[in-house]
């Protein structure tokens, strides 16, 4: 766990000076020295950059108190570990938590185009101490304190589970909570976009077109309709029309020559830190993971959430070659359950990418050590990692994450140590990945389709 926070600031310094000169010498060459026409997608390549926040899960209960199981709402009666101002790893998020993450964002020296938002606002607390009423007010909550502290940025968000009462629960045509986070969001999106998301909570648009580079397309899919939890799908084969909806967004984006971004609060593919299962159900998870092979000409990045852990997954096509990068952010909210023996110290993300394809070039991660917080009664968030140097890739491309993926399979992979270390966005414990743990980690990120997923389990066998 040595890290040397110093040696990262310098790092991010350094590296920041060299971006701002870089971006002051190219962009007069970019905008008039070279001869560029509409549609001339040639010219020098910029770098742009957005924020990744996720699984923010505000509980307004949360209060010191001599009473541990008394602290938040969230911990179900269980002892809070070590409670402070800033939080508890038996409790999900008091708002200063996510108050000093929202301003660590507007004080930073990063200059960000947008920021994506994957969902999941309301804590995890019994369904009754909820409502409609209540999961609306508090996803209005996250909204407005996202919207009075960065009042200029785009924020293109998704829907999670939790955003819903009861949880789990979002249905296939329209709702209560669909329009009204409708109005919230209105001051991002646009009214094409608002239209989909109060029928079925999913929408597209365009963040960027101006003639001299593709445009490009956020996708902000409801994978919630997919949970395995969710009732209200019974045996309808496309929940919300969502995937023929997809499949027309896409195949317009290929004809219009866009890049599109897919943000969603559940993942694709199989969770990592158990055996054989999707997050969504393994049917839906096979229809869209063969879309996205399909139009992976098309997508330039996935960004999910909802695991509340932070790890990458490469899609590969039925030949195994790498044509997909996805991300999974970690939570905001430090809270496991008492079963569990590790959680995640709170996080967030910025990815780099190149403004004139958007692909994928680098992720700055940042996490706040909450044990530390809590002692200083201060919200020191601090760069935790930069990939590229993490790991020794060139960027973020699906050959980049294929790449590393073989380092991680060899034996004390140093790599995957760090891998895994951030996984748990550093927290405390001596734990470790065992070689079990280690397979499901790989197969995981290296395999997001049953069949390919199956074979990766047995083989290493
Ligand atoms: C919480 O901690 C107190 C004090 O250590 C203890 O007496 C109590 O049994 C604990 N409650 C639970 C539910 O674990
Ligand atoms: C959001 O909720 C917090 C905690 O309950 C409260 O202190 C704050 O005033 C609320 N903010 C808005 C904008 O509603
Ligand atoms: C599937 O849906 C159809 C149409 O709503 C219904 O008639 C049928 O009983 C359902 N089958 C199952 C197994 O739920
Ligand atoms: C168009 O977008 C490209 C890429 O983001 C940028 O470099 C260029 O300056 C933009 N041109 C205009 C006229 O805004
Ligand atoms: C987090 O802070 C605690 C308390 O200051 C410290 O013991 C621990 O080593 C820190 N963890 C990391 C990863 O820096
Ligand atoms: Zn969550």
């Amino acid at each position: 766990m040595g890290r040397n926070s110093l040696q990262i600031a310098d790092l991010q310094q350094k590296k920041m000076g060299f971006f701002n000169v870089w971006l002051v010498l190219l962009a007069p060459l970019a905008t008039s020295a070279l001869p560029v026409k509409p549609g001339d997608y040639s010219i020098q390549e910029v770098s742009g950059q957005f924020w990744h926040i996720s699984d923010l899960h505000l509980d307004f209960s949360y209060h010191l108190t001599d009473d541990h199981t008394k602290v938040c709402l969230s911990s179900k009666g269980v002892n809070a570990s070590s409670p402070g101002i800033f939080g508890d790893f038996m409790c999900d998020s008091p708002y200063g938590l996510i108050l000093s993450s929202i301003q660590y964002i507007k004080t930073s020296t990063q200059k960000a185009d947008f920021m994506i938002w994957t969902g999941d606002s309301p804590p995890h607390v019994p369904v009754n101490e909820l409502s409609t009423k209540i999961v609306i007010d508090v996803i209005g909550n996250m909204t407005s304190t996202i919207r009075s502290l960065l009042p200029d940025m785009l924020v293109f968000p998704a829907l999670g589970n939790h955003d819903y009462w009861p949880q789990d629960q979002l249905p296939v045509a329209g709702s209560e909570v669909y329009t009204a986070v409708a109005e919230f969001w209105k001051p991002w999106l646009s009214e094409e976009a608002l239209r989909t998301f109060r029928k079925g909570g999913y929408y597209s648009q365009i963040y960027k077109s101006n003639g001299t580079s593709h445009p490009l397309r956020i996708i902000s899919l409801n994978t919630n309709l997919y949970y395995s939890p969710n009732q209200e799908i019974g045996n309808i084969t496309d929940p919300a029309d969502q995937f023929e909806w997809l499949e027309e967004t896409l195949k317009l984006s290929r004809q219009n020559n866009e890049k599109a971004y897919i943000i969603a609060h559940v993942p694709i593919g199989f969770l990592p830190f158990t055996i054989l299962t999707t997050a969504m159900r393994d049917t839906f998870n096979e229809k869209l993971v063969k879309m996205f092979r399909a139009y992976s000409d098309v997508i330039a990045g996935q960004f999910y959430g909802h695991t509340h852990r932070d790890s990458i997954m490469v899609v590969l096509d039925e030949k195994d070659r790498p044509i997909g990068s996805a991300f999974v952010a970690p939570a905001v909210t430090p809270i496991k359950s008492a079963s569990e023996s590790e959680s995640n110290n709170p996080g967030f993300r910025l990815y780099q990418y190149d403004t004139n394809c958007y692909s994928l070039k680098d992720l700055y991660h940042y996490y706040l050590n909450l044990t530390d917080a809590n002692r200083r009664k201060e919200a020191l968030w601090k760069l935790e990692y930069i990939m590229t140097k993490e790991y020794n890739i060139k960027d973020l491309q699906p050959e980049s994450l294929q790449e590393l993926i073989m380092r991680f399979q060899k034996p004390q992979s140093v790599d995957f140590q760090n891998y895994y270390k951030n996984y748990i966005v550093n927290f405390d414990t001596s734990e470790g990945c065992n070689d079990l743990c280690k397979k499901r980690q790989v197969c995981a990120i290296q395999h997001v389709d049953a069949h390919s997923y199956i074979e990766c389990i047995q083989k290493h066998n």
